[in-house]
């Protein structure tokens, strides 16, 4: 029987696609798994195949970091090799990340079937390069799996057939559930030397916050205006660390006590870290959902979201980039901390078993 191919290739892959992988590899489906190496550090990747269970893939693309171009043009090439020699029966891609439109082009114009995990999320700003993926992805695939039902509003929106759309829920949560109590053994606030419940975590990595000197500055004094009030775990992604040394503000937040900035964390210790954060500031996509799942205040640090089911629903509140609003909502948050919340529909841990 020819293969499913299952891709990821950057972080945020990995924990959409260890539930599939392992529920499809139950029903004895021929899986051939590939990494095409976008994300490539130890902890930008490796930890997380250790960690989730997942096998060394059996295909390594090996493509590294580029520009967008060079990026999904060379995982394309690559990618089209394989599909001529293993010609599967389908591939299957996650999310919006550049390796996501390459192999889901590259599998549409030969005919194979593509089915794309997280489908149907529109942020509405072309601004942002995951936009591009994620409206692209979705023209091309056969199948649709959205995670909830605004997903599948945006795609009938698009003129996408109905049938190729299924509400099956949010992937990503499985993972959480399913390693909730791995988590709890995480000696992460020992080794940073944190109190549970008393700290902020911070993510943020996407260009439109961390490109440009202006911008990252006034967040970075909003940053030192809220460690006053509370210690701030940073987590940095490579990409913000380069662009904070860049602009001589690293050494400064480096500087403050109320900074801890560590290396980006594994799956277990950052679940364990935002499980017991106070509040979560953050540009991430998936830490919205995350957040919202365990029920733990999120400040988001762009203009605008894909998810908004986590605003309507969940605990999450989108606050924008800007020095002074960052400052006034943290206030806000301080001094207005309960409210009621709730975990959106088919957000289970049953995701998986659902599209297999
Ligand atoms: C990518 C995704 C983004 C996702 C993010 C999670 C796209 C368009 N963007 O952004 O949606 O939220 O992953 O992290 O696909 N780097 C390393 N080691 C690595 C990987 C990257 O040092 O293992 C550094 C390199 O300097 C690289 C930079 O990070 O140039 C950016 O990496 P890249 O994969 O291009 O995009 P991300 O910003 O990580």
């Amino acid at each position: 029987m020819n293969p499913i191919i299952i891709v990821v290739g950057a972080r945020p892959n990995f924990m959409k696609m260890a539930p599939l992988y392992q529920d499809l590899k139950k029903r004895n489906l021929p899986i051939l798994f590939l990494h095409t190496g976008q994300h490539y550090d130890k902890y930008m990747s490796d930890v997380f195949f250790e960690e989730l269970g997942m096998p060394e893939p059996d295909i390594y693309l090996g493509i590294g970091s580029g520009s967008h171009a060079e990026q999904t043009a060379k995982i394309m090439i690559d990618f089209e090799k394989i599909c001529v020699k293993e010609n599967p029966l389908m591939v299957v891609v996650a999310g919006d990340v550049n390796s996501t439109i390459a192999c889901a082009l590259v599998a549409s114009k030969l005919s194979i079937p593509v089915a794309h995990v997280e489908a149907g999320l529109r942020s509405y700003d072309r601004d942002m390069p995951e936009e591009i993926n994620r409206v692209l992805t979705d023209q091309l695939s056969d199948l649709l799996l959205t995670p909830s039902l605004d997903a599948n509003q945006n795609l009938i929106k698009e003129g996408i057939s109905k049938e190729k759309i299924y509400f099956v829920g949010n992937i990503m949560i499985d993972t959480l559930l399913e390693n909730a109590k791995r988590a709890e053994t995480s000696k992460v606030h020992e080794e940073l030397k944190v109190k549970k419940r008393d700290y902020a975590l911070l993510t943020m990595h996407r260009p439109s916050n961390v490109d440009e000197e202006s911008v990252l500055s006034g967040i970075v004094n909003a940053l030192e205006y809220i460690s006053k009030n509370i210690t701030v775990v940073f987590p940095a992604h490579p990409r913000t660390t380069n662009k904070l040394k860049q602009f001589r503000l690293y050494d400064r937040m480096k500087k403050n006590a109320n900074f801890v900035i560590t290396e980006p964390k594994g799956y277990l210790d950052f679940l364990a870290l935002t499980k017991y954060a106070k509040i979560v500031l953050t540009d991430s996509g998936g830490l919205q959902e995350e957040t919202t799942a365990l029920g733990v205040p999120c400040l988001t640090l762009r203009e605008n979201t894909e998810r908004p089911i986590t605003v309507e629903e969940g605990t999450n509140k989108i606050i924008g980039s800007k020095e002074e609003n960052i400052k006034l909502e943290y206030d806000n948050f301080m001094i207005d901390e309960k409210q009621e919340r709730k975990i959106p529909d088919l957000w289970d841990g049953k995701t998986a078993k659902r599209i297999g």
